[in-house]
């Protein structure tokens, strides 16, 4: 039934907001498409992390857990982040979230009231907006140049009178990484100006010729955002966390505990498994990655399309027409529309290559076909 929209039934705030546009156009997709629009590993979970997992069901550990999350995990954590990050977050300033998305979600949440100007890099990951203008908050995209990364200058007018900036490096859907001296700067200039930096972190893993760099490694004011979603493969088990200084986190605390109450108990054991145990399997993953962004930047660099070859993730951004990415899909290859990531990037595409190098060839194929 179709809901009539100009009654009072539903909120403004709801009402602000859309369904993500790539699932719109995957339900355009032909049957027997090569999905190059997704956003996820293609890897099954590691088997020491399902073995955990397995394992928390068989020993009952299946109840609630601390709000907070397992005290086990979070020290886990803490110490991947002084491990890996050179960040010190104790246990206490760490809540275990439903993914990456609902540590956004309850972040801006406490951060944000009505009116509230909330910057995000546009093009960017399809919740920055939308869960900004859910906490009441009003939408600024940062533009990024031709090389697909931020522009840091108009960033900074920007962040004049604002609320919280959003940054996300490695990009979705850009493939961008920030060098450490433009976070730095960036970071730097939201402290003078009062702005909260809500850094999300979660294709650190994912990079190919540079090196991560972890935003709150160059200011107090700033939520760390992370999961084990895309490092270990594990989407779909809904874990992620959220680090901060102690004051964010008390408030933050009250809005996990009244949506999720704790992340699942049985995910946050398999999860231990990965931050305890070693990362080859990261390792490996990313290697393979490394040689599915080759095969697909030079295949379609061989192909005629000019664009700066992604420095992480795993995804790739190519300017094209929209009556381009239509043939492309007609031809039996999903790939996303650039303004389904916003307003400055509508003569985008991104493909996905957390698809088989066999997908990739073939998807390469269908597009020569077309060309
Ligand atoms: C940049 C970025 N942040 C956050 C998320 C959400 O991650 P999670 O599945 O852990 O909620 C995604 C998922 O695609 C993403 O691309």
């Amino acid at each position: 039934m179709k809901v009539e929209m100009k009654n009072n039934l539903f909120s403004e705030r709801v009402l602000g907001i859309e369904m993500s546009g790539i699932r719109k156009f995957f339900q355009k997709a032909k049957p027997g498409s090569i999905n190059l629009g997704i956003g996820q590993p293609d890897f099954p979970t590691p088997e020491h992390i399902k073995i955990a997992g397995i394992k928390a069901i068989e020993d009952n550990l299946t109840g609630y857990t601390f709000n907070t999350g397992v005290p086990e995990l979070r020290e886990a954590i803490s110490a991947k982040f002084k491990r890996e990050n050179g960040l010190v977050y104790s246990p206490d300033q760490i809540i275990v979230t439903g993914g990456a998305g609902e540590a956004l979600h309850i972040a801006m949440e406490s951060l944000v009231d009505n009116g509230d100007r909330v910057l995000y890099p546009d093009p960017g990951f399809v919740s920055y907006r939308e869960c900004a203008v859910l906490a009441g908050g009003i939408p600024g995209g940062i533009p990024v140049d031709e090389s697909l990364h931020i522009k840091t200058e108009v960033c900074k007018e920007m962040l004049d009178g604002a609320k919280v900036m959003v940054l996300n490096s490695p990009a979705n859907p850009t493939g961008a990484v920030e060098d450490r001296e433009t976070i730095r700067d960036l970071v730097e200039y939201a402290d003078d100006a009062g702005v909260t930096v809500i850094s999300d972190e979660v294709y650190e893993h994912f990079i190919y010729d540079k090196e991560h760099t972890s935003a709150a490694l160059f200011g107090d004011n700033v939520v760390t955002i992370n999961a084990a979603s895309k490092t270990f493969s594990m989407t779909g088990w809904r874990i992620g966390f959220v680090a901060a200084e102690q004051e964010l986190i008390d408030q933050m605390i009250k809005v996990h505990q009244y949506c999720l109450t704790c992340a699942t108990s049985i995910s946050q054991y398999a999860a231990l498994a990965g931050y305890t145990g070693t990362n080859e399997c990261v390792h490996e993953m990313k290697s393979e990655y490394a040689a599915r962004r080759d095969l697909l930047y030079n295949g379609l660099k061989d192909l005629g399309f000019e664009f700066p070859k992604p420095e992480g993730a795993f995804y790739m951004f190519v300017p094209m027409e929209t009556e381009m990415q239509y043939k492309i899909l007609d031809a039996g290859v999903v790939i996303i529309p650039g303004d389904a990531f916003g307003k400055n990037a509508v003569d985008y595409a991104r493909f996905s290559y957390a698809a088989s190098r066999d997908d990739i060839t073939e998807a390469l194929k269908r597009i020569e076909s077309i060309i």
